[in-house]
């Protein structure tokens, strides 16, 4: 069973990580996070810490000359701005702001201060997911598996999706601060961004991750918490700010006719391939073969630069909000840990499938399970 649990807090001296069940043999550098840590602090609408931040994870623990040992993997991001709130005598806050956990946090662990509730809810967390999402990426990589993103939304504003299956494309998503695959798109979502900065709000979106290369058959149809759409729900519902998970056309389906909605089949030189895949690459909890799609709306930033009502716990008269300096926009970097999510369940779903404790003993149970797909369908992989 693979698990990871992550402790620290937003202005504390950083994040801990620690990633348990990985197999032994998997080439594991801090290289490979920090790629995609840099690529979650990215973006269009992004605050002032990101400037300060540029995280990078060290690892200490569960990995020997480069491999993996079979044990925990431990993880370290330091706040690069930790020295400057060691020393500060902080002030208990008493507003708490839509939005965000502050109040439902007092209440619940009977506290006076919604800075203690902050700290731990915040964002700055995604940090260490993405970290270990990185681990997964590294293990799923190493089984063909490759996980894109792009955003379709920001605000009223769409982009015209791209094909995340040609290289071209990505490197423009990669290249972009709003992760848009096309100019025109481009310019539209980062128009979005401004407008909302001018009226002092904030923006949310919808983004899509895909994961390329995955075989059938990872997640169950036969029980509940053992269906992958299930899985990948819970995982992107609980990053901060996630409001709705649809896999593949999961929000538009509601409306069409059933001949509209599903992937009609043929077999072709022997292979079998879908005519499209609506259904994001999952039928009955189970991948097909075909890619793992999903899409995931975030809610707008709750902090916004015009004053929301609230009120003061300490003397519970009604009150503007206070303004933090906070992002206006996240969708991108969301985007990133969105990715991160995903990579986790299928990396977890993959060793479940194939089981091994070490990356040559999964190597060889992965090619045994494609053998009798073979064999039984006369073809060496279901298209992808
Ligand atoms: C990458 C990322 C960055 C975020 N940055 C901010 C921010 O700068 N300011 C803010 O108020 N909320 C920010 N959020 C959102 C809050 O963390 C989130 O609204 C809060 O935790 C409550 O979310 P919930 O209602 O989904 O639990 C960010 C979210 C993500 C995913």
């Amino acid at each position: 069973m693979l698990r990871f649990l992550t402790a620290g807090e937003s202005h504390g001296p950083g994040l801990t990580g620690i990633v348990d069940g990985l197999p032994a043999g998997l080439a594991l550098a801090e290289e490979d996070l920090a790629r995609d840590l840099a690529r979650r602090q990215l973006g269009y609408g992004r605050g002032g810490r990101m400037k300060i931040e540029q995280d990078r994870a060290e690892i200490r623990g569960g990995v020997a000359k480069g491999l993996t040992t079979g044990g925990p993997i431990a993880l370290w991001i330091e706040n690069r701005d930790w020295p400057n709130w060691k020393d500060r005598e902080l002030e208990r806050l008493t507003v708490p702001r839509p939005g965000h956990a502050d109040l439902a946090g007092v209440m619940k662990y009977l506290l006076d201060d919604t800075r203690i509730v902050l700290e731990r809810a915040s964002a700055r967390e995604t940090a260490m997911r993405v970290a270990v999402g990185a681990v997964a990426r590294r293990l799923l990589a190493e089984f063909g598996v490759s996980i894109r993103s792009q955003v379709l939304q920001i605000g009223p504003a769409r982009a015209v999706p791209g094909d995340l299956a040609d290289p071209a494309v990505v490197e423009r998503v990669e290249a972009s601060a709003v992760r848009a695959a096309d100019p025109a798109s481009e310019d539209r979502l980062r128009a979005a961004v401004d407008a909302a900065k001018a009226r002092q709000d904030t923006v949310g979106g919808v983004f899509e991750v895909i994961a390329f290369g995955v075989i059938p058959g990872l997640g169950s149809h036969v029980q509940w918490d053992r269906k992958l759409d299930g899985r990948l729900a819970q995982a992107l519902m609980s990053i901060q700010a996630v409001k709705a998970v649809a896999i593949g056309d999961g929000f538009e389906v509601g409306g069409r006719y059933g001949t509209e909605a599903h992937d009609g089949m043929t077999a072709r030189d022997g292979t079998i391939r879908r005519l499209t895949n609506r259904a994001g690459g999952i039928e009955g909890g189970m991948t097909n073969g075909e890619p793992v799609v999903v899409r995931v709306v975030k809610k707008p930033i709750s902090t916004t630069a015009a004053p929301q009502p609230t009120v003061d716990l300490a003397t519970l008269a009604d009150v503007p909000s206070q303004y933090i300096r906070s992002d206006v926009c996240a969708v991108p970097a969301a985007a990133v840990v969105g990715e991160a999510a995903v990579a986790w369940v299928l990396a977890d779903a993959l060793l479940e499938k194939l089981g091994g404790d070490s990356v040559r003993e999964i190597h060889a149970n992965l090619e045994s399970y494609l053998a009798q797909l073979a064999i039984r369908y006369q073809r060496p992989r279901i298209a992808t």
